[in-house]
């Protein structure tokens, strides 16, 4: 449906749990976070009744996100349901990719559009303080056979003073492999303001030291707000997050429901409707139909990050990116 500023607002991130097997440090301190419990979590049958509304509104992609989807149990069969849903086309997976390997036939047999694995370095120290997990080589290897079978595009958060030294290195994945090789900008969320972000001005001008001149990619890849460039000589492709632009704020095409049904018009405004809430006080279809439109209609023109008045509240994992 388009929303009161005439967006068409049709891709859906659903984050299936706030937990994670890693520690990312710009995205959970390492002492721990509130975690929910599973009596706060939607169920699989919830979030399915939602999923239906919502396709009978527009939506008509679906990204499944975390915390990490793949430690809960289910998040597989779940979207070869939601595959399965009259008015889903696509249906898409980001990962941190360290319990990946196990599930990549099960995900490749129900045809997904592709799936985005986060990796911020390469060097195995480093992501064991960066993450808490010694887990780099399987990261590596989903990297390695999903790349094979499905669409992979890999997550890069550049940070100062922790990775900025190997972007480059980090990029060349991108040279023999058709994958997407995408810088993400550090945005303020919750725990991830103490640390340094690296503005995508920079990252790029690295990269052109390094790679020379980048024909821009014109056609659109995805549902992000990635802008994407092919380096010389590349087969796959470098992209490039502004996050912390407004820029793609105009053009946006999505809304977020977090595994605790909170639904969320805007990742980088705390405003939501309690849909968990409707559900279990016995809201009917067509009461939850309304709430949802009326979340959408009024969708904010842009992210507040710049605005210290009105900081998002809650850690990324709770949100899902
Ligand atoms: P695809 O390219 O279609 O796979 O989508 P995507 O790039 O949105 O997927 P992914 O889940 O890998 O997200 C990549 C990064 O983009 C994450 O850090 C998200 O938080 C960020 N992102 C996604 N949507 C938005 C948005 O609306 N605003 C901002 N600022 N960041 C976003
Ligand atoms: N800013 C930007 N990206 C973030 N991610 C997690 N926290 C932040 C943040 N504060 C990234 C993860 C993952 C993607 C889904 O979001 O590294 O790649
Ligand atoms: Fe987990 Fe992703 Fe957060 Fe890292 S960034 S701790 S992988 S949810």
């Amino acid at each position: 449906m388009l929303d009161d500023m005439g967006r068409d607002i049709h891709y859906l991130r659903l984050s299936m749990t706030d937990r994670c097997n890693l520690r990312c440090a710009y995205c959970m301190p390492a002492g721990g976070v509130d975690l929910l419990s599973h009596a706060d979590i939607l169920t699989f049958e919830e979030i399915e009744r939602l999923l239906r509304l919502m396709t009978g509104l527009g939506i008509r992609r679906l990204k499944i996100t975390g915390g990490e989807p793949l430690v809960r149990r289910g998040t597989i069969d779940l979207m070869r349901r939601a595959g399965d849903l009259p008015g889903i086309e696509q249906i898409t997976l980001t990962t941190n990719g360290v319990l990946l390997e196990q599930y990549l036939d099960d995900i490749a047999t129900m045809g997904i559009g592709g799936i985005n694995i986060s990796i911020d370095t390469l060097r195995r120290d480093r992501y064991e303080r960066l993450t808490g997990f010694d887990g780099l080589d399987r990261v590596l290897r989903s990297i390695e056979r999903a790349s094979a079978i499905l669409p992979v595009k890999l997550n890069v958060v550049p940070v100062g003073g922790v990775n900025d030294a190997e972007l480059c290195y980090l990029a060349e994945f991108a040279r023999e492999k058709v994958v997407a090789v995408r810088f993400i900008e550090l945005m303020p969320v919750g725990h991830a303001s103490r640390f340094g972000h690296i503005d995508t001005e920079t990252v790029k001008a690295m990269m052109e030291a390094r790679f020379g001149t980048m024909e821009r990619c014109v056609d659109r890849i995805g549902n992000g707000p990635a802008v994407y460039v092919r380096p010389h000589g590349f087969k796959g492709k470098i992209g490039f997050i502004h996050a912390m632009s407004e820029a793609f704020c105009g053009a946006c095409n999505r809304v977020r429901l977090t595994a605790d049904g909170r639904f969320m018009p805007c990742l980088g405004q705390p405003d939501y409707t309690d849909l968990k809430q409707l559900l279990r006080s016995g809201a009917t279809d067509a009461e939850l139909t309304k709430r949802i439109r009326q979340t959408i209609a009024a969708k904010p023109a842009h992210h507040g990050f710049l605005n210290e008045a009105n900081p998002a509240s809650r850690d990324m994992n709770a949100i899902g990116g």
